[in-house]
Parts: C-alpha cells; structure tokens; sequence
C-alpha cells in the first residue's frame, strides 16, 4: 500500500498503461511473441489505482489478473493495441510497459502452413510505434516509455527518449542480474527529457512503479 501521503495524489487523474507481449499470428494455430509477462505494467497499473487514478490498463496476453480498481482491456496484436490506446489519448499520465512486437508476418494464412522440404522463409512486415505516435499527438499528457536493452543503455534509451518525444524513460539493462523478463525485480535509471538520469539500485517492481508514478506526478503540469 502507498504511504499516506501518496496515497490520494492521483486522485481526479486518468492514468493509461500498455502492458505485456503481443502476439502476431502467422496461421490459424501460431504467432510470433516475446517473454514478456506484463509484471512491470501491472505492477505501475496496482499502484496507480492505490493512489486514486482512474486507471485503464491495455494488456496483451499474460498470466496475471487484473489489478484491483483497474479496467483492463486485453488485446493480442500489436494493430489492437494502436487501436485500443488512440481511441482516447484523454490522460494525465500514460506509460508504455508493452513489448510490443516491431514486425507481423506480412500475411496471415487462413490455412494451416505445411511444412515443405528445406527452409521457409517469413516475410514481416512493420507494426505501428505506437508510443512514437502517441508521442506525435500529445499535447499535455506527460508521456513515459520502457528501454529494455542489452547494450549501450542510456544511449539507446536517451535516443529513444527524444525520437518519441517523451517526457521521461525507464531505462533497463536486461542483462543484468534481478532485471530480466519475468523477474520480481528491476534495476532502472530514469532518463527525463531535461537530461536528469537518476540511477536505482535492484528494487521489487512495487518500488519501481511507485518511483515512476512518483515522478510523473512531479511532472504533471
Ligand atoms: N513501443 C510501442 N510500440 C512499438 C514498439 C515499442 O509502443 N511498436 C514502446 C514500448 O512500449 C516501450 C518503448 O516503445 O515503451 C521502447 O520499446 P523498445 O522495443 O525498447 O524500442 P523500439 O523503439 O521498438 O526500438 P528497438 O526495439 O529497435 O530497440
Ligand atoms: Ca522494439
């Protein structure tokens, strides 16, 4: 539970969070998809609920339930995900946790694919940024996104940060220890658009949504 204090400080806010993999099909029985398991999204939706937000939560398939206080809309591609977060960009706060798959198989086969002799070859094709777009059309929600990287973190998350034109990044090194897909746990820095980085040391993903909602309410104009 929050602290006291923080308890009411997004209450009369509208907090929008994307969370969890997608999934592309490829024919009636597969898909392409990643590991992630949507903790950290669901763990930033928890905590924003707990502090009075109106609370909508995008989510691609993932084990986890729905948060209390929290209305969950669930979605398997990424296309659905663009969609179920322009059709109202009306927050405060919106904060994309998603690992959203960057390509589709170019074609969807209405059949299941048979094997052949030899190698097959899948054509992908690119799915919306969803977060680059939203960036594109915001006027005064701050906006905060993910960097899960395995090199060069902050450079890559810094570019990140002004290619989407975003008012903060969480950046996260995956390779390190307590911070993968799937953990309890995150080692983040903060990259706000001023160019402040804050550094954190391993914490439960409770605290880290905590610091980030946190955070955001201190950029709320
Ligand atoms: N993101 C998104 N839509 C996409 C891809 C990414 O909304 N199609 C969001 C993620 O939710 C995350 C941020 O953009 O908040 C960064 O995602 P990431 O995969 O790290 O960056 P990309 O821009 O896709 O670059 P790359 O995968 O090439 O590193
Ligand atoms: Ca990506």
């Amino acid at each position: 539970a929050p602290a006291a204090e923080e308890s009411g400080s997004l209450s009369g806010r509208r907090v929008l969070i994307t969370a969890g993999p997608t999934r592309e099909p490829l024919d009636p029985v597969r898909y392409l998809t990643n590991h992630s398991t949507g903790k950290m999204g669901y763990a930033i939706a928890s905590a924003a609920a707990a502090m009075g937000a109106e609370t909508k939560l995008v989510s691609g398939p993932v084990e986890l339930g729905a948060p209390s206080g929290v209305t969950r809309i669930d979605v398997e591609t990424a296309q659905e995900m663009f969609e179920a977060v322009m059709s109202d960009l009306n927050f405060d706060i919106i904060i994309m946790t998603a690992a959203v798959a960057d390509y589709r198989p170019k074609a969807v086969a209405s059949q299941k694919i048979k094997k052949v002799e030899g190698d097959l070859a899948l054509e992908l094709t690119r799915n919306p940024d969803i977060l680059y777009e939203v960036g594109k059309v915001k006027n005064k929600q701050i906006l905060i996104g993910f960097a899960a990287e395995t090199e060069k973190v902050l450079e890559h998350a810094e570019a990140k940060l002004r290619k989407k034109n975003l008012d903060m990044i969480v950046a996260n090194d995956v390779t390190v220890k307590g911070a993968g897909f799937g953990s309890d746990t995150n080692v983040v820095t903060f990259i706000t658009a001023d160019g402040e980085q804050t550094a954190y040391d391993q914490m439960g993903k409770a605290d880290v949504a905590k610091a980030i909602l946190k955070k955001a309410v201190s950029l709320l104009p």
